[in-house]
């Protein structure tokens, strides 16, 4: 777990400040940090640069707004159905949710997603395929205050993280998921043992291969995922990739972060037979594992860093230029 004092967002702002001569200081154990620009305070809020307008911040955080704004504007993205939390009863209506729940898991043909509308990091998101799993998921999403976004579930076969900075990809990389490949003898637990000393077979292994079969044993040369989610903190790594070598891919996260009026948008991008869509799109631009591994270079990011804040406060050489949006 890193300490606050000791993310690489926080060097990274340390450095930016000196090079634009701006006086720097922290609140809330570094959670928070204000930058003294000639215009006023910036604040930056855990990985949430302050670039974004509060109300596209919140549309991109809100995963089935995200998807349904998308939708409107003719940019290809996984649906997800939102369902309040029964607190909200007035909101909700007599007749409640459940029937509807109930509807679209069968319209997904018995296999969803339900996930935290608004959670990060895969925390929350529960592949479901039975109605007692449907409904032990929902429980556990509305128990913690949250509401319930439900999506078709899709087998991805690559998932690509985007982030778009003021109209540009900035950055490019393919998720890939902790896997063991197959001798023809062993069973995949098997296999997961002889290469616990990685990182992401040992997330795996932790977890309790909760999503694969472990005495399966697959054929020579076969590749078999750990898990089904491409999330980097539970074990993913991370391949980064040229935006001018993947140019479908870069036009479609450049054209889902002008659909929100994004400045500052990290787009994750699924391939679904043969089709590219979005899942969904983070405000928030947090590099600790990436650099911590050494699948990003701290320069990499720097940039990443700095040139939002540039173009946000009308600084440096790009900052007084025109928003290419
Ligand atoms: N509908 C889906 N079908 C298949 N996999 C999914 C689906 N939704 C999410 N996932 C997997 O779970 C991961 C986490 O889900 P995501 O919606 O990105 O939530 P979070 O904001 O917690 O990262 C994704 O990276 C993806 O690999
Ligand atoms: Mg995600």
């Amino acid at each position: 777990m890193t300490r606050n004092d000791d993310r690489v967002l926080l060097r990274a702002l340390r450095r930016y400040a000196e090079i634009r001569g701006l006086a720097i200081r922290t609140h809330s154990h570094d959670w928070i940090v204000e930058l003294t620009t000639p215009a006023g305070p910036h604040f930056v809020w855990g990985y949430d640069l302050g670039v974004n307008s509060a109300t596209t911040a919140r549309l991109i955080t809100d995963k089935a707004a995200t998807a349904e704004v998308l939708t409107a504007h003719d940019v290809p993205a996984v649906a997800h159905r939102l369902f309040l939390d029964p607190h909200r009863q007035p909101f909700i209506g007599e007749d409640g949710t459940w029937q509807r729940i109930l509807d679209c898991h069968a319209a997904h043909d018995g296999d969803s997603v339900v996930k935290a509308n608004e959670g990060t990091s895969g925390v929350d998101v529960h592949r479901v395929r039975s109605l007692d799993a449907l409904e032990a998921a929902v429980h556990a999403v509305f128990a913690r205050g949250q509401n319930v976004a439900i999506a078709p579930f899709l087998d991805i076969s690559a998932e690509v993280r985007v982030y778009v900075a003021s109209g540009h990809p900035v950055l490019m990389y393919r998720k890939d998921r902790p896997s063991v490949v197959g001798d023809g003898g062993r069973t995949v637990a098997q296999l997961c043992l002889a290469q616990a000393d990685e990182p992401g077979v040992r997330a795996a292994l932790a977890a309790g291969l909760r999503t694969v079969d472990p005495a399966y044993v697959p054929a020579a040369g076969e590749t078999v995922a750990l898990t089904w989610k491409h999330n980097l903190g539970l074990g993913s790594r991370l391949t980064r990739l040229h935006p001018d070598a993947q140019p479908q891919l870069a036009a479609l996260a450049q054209a889902a972060a002008r659909a929100v009026g994004a400045r500052l948008v990290a787009v994750d991008v699924v391939e679904h037979d043969g089709r590219w869509q979005v899942l969904e799109m983070n405000n928030g631009a947090m590099f600790e594992s990436a650099v911590g591994a050494g699948d990003l270079s701290f320069e990499a990011v720097c940039t990443v860093y700095s040139d939002a804040l540039d173009r946000a406060l009308g600084l440096g050489p790009t900052g007084g230029g025109a928003d290419p949006r």
